[in-house]
């Protein structure tokens, strides 16, 4: 098998959202987040022998993954690269109105983490891009236009509100200082500028330095929280009487949009008062999961 057709994305809460799903073989389902794919293929697992599956993601090399790999279900599996902000639009086109589950599981994949020229990690070097995909904003928007184009004033707003940094103001105002001398190009080079800005202890913390400022780049550049808002009102556009959405959240501004969305939509009834979360033992598997949370509603 071709190595580069191999995810490394270990997905996260994969029994939990397919017993909320409650695939059946005469459903249709849509995956806007394909990723790794682990996702999808439990769906077609699980909805078995004739359910169909719609698999979208804003990242071309997901698809590519996929289409090798899901290669034997035939027409049970469509993939499409697009934006999830565009669900409603997507899911008519491909024939996915009237489905019976919408799944979105948030963020990035391990696979995006590892590649470099997307310049999401603060630990490896690569450009200040930071999209998931080309699709991933209407301008072509980049992590190095807002470090070295944007006000300080913004700057300090998307650090503060993004990535809830309490060292916001310092980081933006180094960014200043820094950018002033040259541009900064390489993810390294911000991971030193924001080093720079906040206290020695702040390294022997729970987190990297660098992780709350990438975060709140990366949510500007994809505008993950507004995408994720359209999605959810798409999702309430194709959902069958029924129909259930479940969405799996990584962090609070994310969880914080999905139950105030799900709990103001009148055309959806809440199924996890609380939301749900991994096992210990997955948690003990996996690190990353243990921020998941996931929400699943019905429509009526
Ligand atoms: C956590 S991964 C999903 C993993 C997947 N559930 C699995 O089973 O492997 C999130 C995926 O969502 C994609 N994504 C993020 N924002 C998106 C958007 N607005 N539209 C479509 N895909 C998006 C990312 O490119 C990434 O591949």
């Amino acid at each position: 098998m071709n190595m580069d057709s191999v995810s490394l994305h270990q997905a996260v809460m994969t029994q939990e959202a397919i017993e909320a799903l409650k695939p059946t073989s005469r459903g249709s389902y849509v995956d806007c987040t394909l990723g790794g794919g682990t996702h999808s293929q439990s769906l077609l697992e699980a909805s078995a022998p004739d359910g169909r599956v719609l698999s979208m993601d804003v990242d071309p090399e997901a698809l590519r993954r996929a289409r090798e790999k899901f290669s034997s279900y035939g027409q049970r599996w469509v993939g499409v690269e697009g934006n999830f902000r565009h669900l409603e639009q997507i899911a008519r086109e491909s024939g996915w109105e009237n489905c019976q589950g919408v799944l979105l599981d948030l963020g990035f994949s391990s696979d995006e983490l590892a590649d470099r020229k997307k310049g999401l990690s603060f630990l490896t070097d690569g450009p200040l891009d930071m999209r998931f995909g080309p699709q991933s904003n209407d301008d072509g928007l980049t992590a190095a236009e807002i470090v070295n184009g944007w006000r300080r004033e913004e700057l300090e707003q998307m650090i503060r509100d993004y990535g809830e940094e309490r060292y916001a103001g310092k980081i933006a105002d180094k960014i200043l200082s820094a950018r002033k001398k040259a541009r900064i190009i390489g993810t390294l080079d911000l991971t030193a500028v924001i080093r720079s800005a906040v206290p020695k202890n702040y390294e022997r913390g729970r987190i990297h330095p660098a992780t709350r400022t990438f975060q709140a780049l990366r949510i500007a550049v994809n505008d993950e929280l507004g995408a994720l808002r359209e999605a959810i009102l798409g999702a309430r556009q194709i959902l069958a009487p029924g129909g259930r959405l479940a969405i799996i959240s990584f962090h609070s501004l994310e969880d914080r949009i999905v139950k105030l969305a799900l709990r103001e939509a009148d055309d959806l009834e809440i199924i996890t008062k609380k939301p749900l979360i991994p096992s210990a033992q997955e948690i003990a598997a996996n690190p990353r999961s243990r921020s998941a949370k996931l929400r699943v509603a019905k429509k009526f």
